[in-house]
């Protein structure tokens, strides 16, 4: 499968993809790296592995549907099949969603439906929580919303600080998405009415 990753920071999710690739943990190819953000650490990681980066800025479109058009235009252009949403910080328009139908995921640093948005971690500190966890699901037009396709819980320590919170959240995500991937690759995935079942 020709995928390609969608990233606006750090990149630690798309190192793991990488990194489960060239292990031959999953079979999918990292085609191309997008990013909104020039300046994304990302970018590095993808030009270290030698993968094709492609740098688009928002506020040169007039809207999101003229800006993922564009985007649209060079993922089909490099055949590209499935995109994995790494830290990606922008919401996809209805064109995106209808160009690559049940063929986009997200990893979310929660257990979902709870702790939607950006401050998922601290959200669940500050709501003390007893667990919480990371979600892999698929992407529609909204929030954090798609089928859930895996879920890891996590005890939340009363020792634990953001920190250190974040750093097991972060380590669960590192092996649960490569492990997403690998299932969508062996036809394992089925969507049902929302609900996401794994066949054996
Ligand atoms: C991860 O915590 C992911 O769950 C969330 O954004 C963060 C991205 O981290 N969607 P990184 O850029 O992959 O290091």
């Amino acid at each position: 499968m020709k995928i390609a990753v969608f990233v606006s920071g750090n990149g630690s999710n798309l190192q793991a993809i990488i990194d489960a690739s060239s292990k031959g943990e999953i079979s999918s190819q990292i085609s191309l790296v997008v990013s909104n953000k020039k300046d994304a650490y990302a970018l590095e990681r993808a030009q270290k592995a030698e993968i094709e980066t492609f740098v688009i800025d928002p506020k040169e479109y007039s809207s999101r549907q003229e800006y993922d058009t564009k985007i649209i235009e060079k993922l089909k252009d490099k055949n590209i099949e499935f995109i994995v949403l790494a830290g990606y910080m922008l919401l996809f328009s209805e064109v995106m969603i209808q160009a690559y139908p049940d063929k986009i995921i997200n990893v979310h640093p929660a257990l979902l439906p709870a702790f939607k948005g950006t401050h998922a971690i601290k959200d669940a500190i500050d709501a003390k929580v007893k667990e919480t966890g990371v979600t892999i699901h698929f992407v529609d037009e909204k929030l954090d919303n798609g089928p859930i396709i895996l879920q890891e819980t996590l005890a939340i320590q009363t020792t634990d600080t953001l920190d250190t919170l974040e750093e097991k959240i972060h380590a669960i995500e590192h092996t649960l998405y490569p492990k997403a991937i690998k299932l969508i690759e062996n036809n394992k995935v089925i969507i049902n009415e929302r609900r996401v079942e794994l066949l054996s």
